[in-house]
């Protein structure tokens, strides 16, 4: 029987994506299938170039077709194009695939170091990222980029986003003096997300993640009216009460209508630097227990690292600073679980 592309499809069929429950063909992701005597070359294009299962699908088409009579090699390329969210008329970010907020119940749980690692993993795997820091109250994106004393200049009508590690970042803390003193009020903060969106040149993005204030407050609700979100990251820490509050954000985005991507565990444990061995730090609330009592995805657990403080405080996220890290890996690992969360959101809704 000749080599045909539909004997390469068919034979593509057994290839299943885990989260999509869909084979890759009926997905639409084979693309390109050329043939010439015994040699198949065909082109993989994935929902992000962070898929965690990526090499696996790889692996798996190539055995596919290698096991058709007739095939002497197989090349394939894997490629990636992010799904958008569903978007509306008035979409005041028609260019960014995916907005993700990341919230939390309480501050100091380490929201905004996750986001800015998160989205330096992003941007290191091939994605196109910016982060909004719409932590009006206490925005630290910039220190923890190390970029306090960048002035983001303004070009057209549009702010440009201050560009570090790969990441397109604007943040009020760039607009603001060290020592200016700002009472918000409500209305003011809605203002201020608004503009951080609409009066920043954000171009053309597949993920832009929104540091959130900690809690229930404005931001949150002004950002969700204001675009449609993708989903919400709920950062947390295995204290009973952080949990507790956690859970308060969370139903306040199930009413707002923005799903829900995951629960990040944050210093929920220590690794011992020498054996691996993970020591629990609290008896609270995991935060698996928690996504699992909200019934939502579990997306990983950051470990305790005073590097990680470090790391932030000299402004170069942990990603970057020490990258063979047990966090790293861990905070890369999430990056990948994110990226295939959204993927799932955008391809099912
Ligand atoms: N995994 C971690 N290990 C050690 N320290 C951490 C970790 N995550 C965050 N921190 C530290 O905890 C403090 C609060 O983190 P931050 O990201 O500012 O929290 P939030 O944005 O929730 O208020 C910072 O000093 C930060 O360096
Ligand atoms: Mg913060």
């Amino acid at each position: 029987m000749p080599l045909t592309e539909s004997l390469v499809l068919d034979a593509l069929k057994v290839v299943m994506d885990p989260d999509l429950h869909r084979d890759i063909v009926t997905l639409g992701f084979v693309r390109d299938v050329v043939i010439e005597g015994g040699q198949v070359s065909f082109t993989i294009n994935l929902t992000t170039p962070a898929c965690p299962v990526k090499e696996e699908l790889k692996a798996q088409a190539e055995a596919a077709v290698q096991g058709i009579e007739g095939v002497t090699s197989v090349q394939i390329e894997m490629t990636a194009t992010v799904r958008s969210r569903p978007s509306e008329a008035e979409d005041l970010l028609p260019d960014v695939a995916n907005v993700i907020a990341i919230a939390s119940g309480k501050g100091g749980v380490g929201k905004s170091t996750v986001t800015v690692n998160l989205a330096v993993a992003l941007a290191q795997k091939g994605a196109r990222v910016g982060i909004l820091d719409a932590d009006v109250y206490g925005p630290s994106v910039p220190l923890l980029l190390g970029a306090q004393n960048e002035k983001p200049f303004t070009e057209g009508q549009k702010i440009v986003p201050v560009f570090r590690f790969g990441v397109h970042t604007m943040s009020i803390g760039y607009l603001l003096d060290d020592d200016q003193a700002v009472l918000w009020r409500g209305p003011m903060v809605a203002g201020t997300v608004r503009q951080l969106l609409a009066d920043v040149n954000w171009g053309t993005l597949d993920y832009l993640l929104v540091d959130l204030p900690p809690g229930t407050g404005d931001a949150p609700m002004s950002l969700a009216q204001l675009v449609p979100l993708t989903g919400v990251v709920i950062v947390s820490t295995p204290h009973n009460v952080a949990a507790n509050i956690a859970g308060k954000a969370v139903q306040l985005f199930k009413r707002l209508n923005s799903p829900i991507l995951g629960v990040v565990e944050n210093m929920g444990v220590l690794v011992d630097p020498v054996t691996g061995a993970e020591t629990r730090m609290f008896s609270g609330l995991s935060g698996e227990d928690l996504a699992n009592q909200l019934k939502v995805p579990y997306l990983g657990s950051v470990p305790f690292d005073p590097q990680v403080s470090q790391a932030g405080d000299q402004g170069i996220p942990a990603v970057v600073a020490y990258p063979q890290s047990a966090q790293a890996d861990a905070l890369k690992e999430i990056a990948g679980r994110l990226a295939q969360q959204a993927s799932i959101k955008a391809m099912t809704s």
